[in-house]
């Protein structure tokens, strides 16, 4: 037996399936012990994903897997919270291709719940203008609707915030005119955005 047999039959034991083979629910449970219960994250820097679009969940998850994103290391928020922490990519390598696609239709199923957050209302009508301009064409009807792009309205400011350092280091891959646009913009434009963002409660 040649090595790349050897290695393609170690992988079939040691990947996918296994870790989370067991019942659906019980990988929902290990998903809301960081995102919240249905995926309506309390935690700042946790995105809610309960309502995201299910082609959008599918392929984060699947970017996730190949490291197409970044690897942000996190801690356990609920459960057993002295679990090592752990990140995305690593959790996704342990997920076949089946449990993505079910994990994305199940909580693009749930209703989005906006993040309770607080925001500056003086920048709100500065950071709706920037998007209509130069975001709505993807991320439609205010941030609001499904499109190209995810949903950004209700999501949480610091966890975007963070998401959107990443565009510039080409880690978080976006199309290439978001990076366009992305890149003329100043911390003020930024922050006016993720204010807007962070006014869309309803
Ligand atoms: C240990 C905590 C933790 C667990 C467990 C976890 N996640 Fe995450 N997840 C995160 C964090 C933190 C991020 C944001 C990563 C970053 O900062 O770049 C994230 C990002 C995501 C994203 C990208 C969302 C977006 O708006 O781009 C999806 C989708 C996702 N997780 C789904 C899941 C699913 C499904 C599970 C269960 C199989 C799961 N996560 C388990 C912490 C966790
Ligand atoms: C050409 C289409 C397009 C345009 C224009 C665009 N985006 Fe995006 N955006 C996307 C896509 C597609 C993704 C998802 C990338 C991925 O798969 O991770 C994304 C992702 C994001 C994310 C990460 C969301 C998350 O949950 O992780 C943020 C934040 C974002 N866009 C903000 C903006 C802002 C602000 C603008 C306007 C300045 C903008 N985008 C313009 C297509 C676009």
């Amino acid at each position: 037996m040649n090595k790349v047999w050897i290695i393609v039959l170690l992988l079939l034991f040691i990947t996918p399936g296994s870790v989370f083979s067991s019942e659906f629910g019980e990988l929902t449970a290990i998903c809301e012990s960081c995102h919240g219960p249905d995926g309506a994250s309390p935690y700042s820097d946790v995105p809610i994903i309960g309502g995201q679009t299910e082609k959008y969940l599918r392929g984060s998850l699947q970017s996730y897997q190949v490291w197409g994103r970044p690897c942000v290391k996190s801690a356990y928020r609920t459960g057993d919270t002295s679990r090592p922490k752990t990140d995305m990519c690593k959790i996704t390598g342990g997920l076949s291709e089946e449990d993505m696609r079910m994990l994305a239709e199940h909580y693009s199923s749930l209703p989005w719940v906006p993040a309770p957050q607080s925001f500056d209302a003086s920048q709100v009508d500065a950071g709706a203008a920037l998007h209509q301009q130069n975001c709505e064409t993807c991320h439609e009807q205010g941030g609001t609707a499904d499109g190209i792009g995810p949903r950004l309205a209700g999501q949480w400011a610091p966890y975007l915030k963070h998401a959107l350092k990443f565009v510039p280091t080409g880690e978080h891959m976006v199309p290439p005119l978001m990076e366009r646009k992305l890149g003329d913009f100043s911390e003020a434009d930024i922050a006016a955005l993720l204010n807007y963002y962070a006014s869309q409660q309803n």
